[in-house]
């Protein structure tokens, strides 16, 4: 079965979907993206994906490429097209084809790609726990805006990659953890306190940390938002990292070192279990 695209308002084989050699997300990464996970042909978490679009777009002052309720209807179109049972559905716009020249173009529209796929389950990965290790943070200072400028991640995914690790922790100039290079960091501290770093600029803010937050407050598990230095990471009694694709995922190495004892958290697997039958609730019972 051959795979379907949606550029600019028009459902193409991906062989055949194209955007122009100006577009401004080619040229200068002058664009945003979200990437929202599909379980059992149901979008997770669908609204405030598009909720954070919005914002994205709002920052970079970039149109808003279609209504919302016509971007939910793309999503859902892409995911019949192409059968998707578990996987992702991507969106991405950027500011749109214009002769190159660095100023906002005066006339030009955003250019709006909805693709999806399958992807294999992840579940045996979160049994066994992922390796991390830590690079230093060398991106910019609105790590908010879910830009598709990713360089700096896609470098410290790879050297996660040819350190044997799954992911790769940004380091920031204090020594503090931010978070993974498309991750959000968590750990259970020595004296129990589950922590994450507070929502500021320096980190995306997830929609995957999102629900477990709200998960944490139905489950009555005191949070606390802060900053994690490595060290202390590296003591805690667990560590996971969250996102749409990895849901909550166990970390059990942080460069080269064992933590929480080379298996995964109690608290990491309870929360992924929650999550998962949060996600599997029947949708018509809320809309999220
Ligand atoms: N990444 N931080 C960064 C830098 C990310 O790229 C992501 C998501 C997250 C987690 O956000 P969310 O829970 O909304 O997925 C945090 C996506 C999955 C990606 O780029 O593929």
């Amino acid at each position: 079965m051959s795979r379907i695209a949606y550029v600019n308002g028009r459902y193409v084989p991906h062989r055949q979907a194209t955007v122009s050699i100006e577009d401004r997300g080619l040229q200068f990464a002058d664009g945003v993206y979200e990437v929202t996970a599909v379980r059992s042909g149901q979008l997770i978490d669908e609204t405030p994906h598009l909720e954070r679009l919005k914002y994205s777009l709002s920052e970079l002052r970039i149109a808003m490429p279609l209504a919302l309720g016509a971007l939910r209807f793309v999503q859902r179109e892409i995911i019949a097209r192409n059968r998707i049972a578990d996987g992702i559905v991507y969106i991405q716009v950027t500011r749109g084809a214009a002769r190159r020249d660095h100023p906002f173009p005066a006339g030009a529209s955003p250019t709006l790609i909805v693709t999806g796929r399958n992807s294999k389950p992840n579940a045996a990965q979160a049994d066994s726990g992922i390796a991390v290790i830590t690079v230093p943070d060398i991106r910019w200072q609105r790590c908010d805006i879910k830009s598709v400028g990713l360089l700096a991640n896609v470098l410290a995914k790879q050297a996660a990659r040819e350190a044997g690790a799954w992911e790769a922790w940004f380091i920031d100039r204090e020594g503090y953890i931010t978070e993974g290079s498309s991750t959000n960091v968590w750990m259970v501290s020595q004296d129990g306190e589950l922590v994450t770093r507070q929502a500021d600029h320096s980190i995306l803010n997830g929609i995957t940390r999102r629900t477990i937050q709200r998960l944490c407050g139905d489950l009555q598990l005191r949070l606390v938002e802060r900053p994690i230095s490595v060290s202390e990471i590296a003591q805690a009694r667990e560590a996971f990292v969250t996102s749409a694709t990895s849901f909550v995922m166990p970390v059990v190495k942080l460069n080269g070192h064992e933590l929480s004892d080379g298996v995964p958290g109690a608290l990491a697997r309870r929360l992924r279990a929650e999550y998962l039958r949060l996600a599997d609730r029947p949708k018509a019972a809320s809309r999220r």
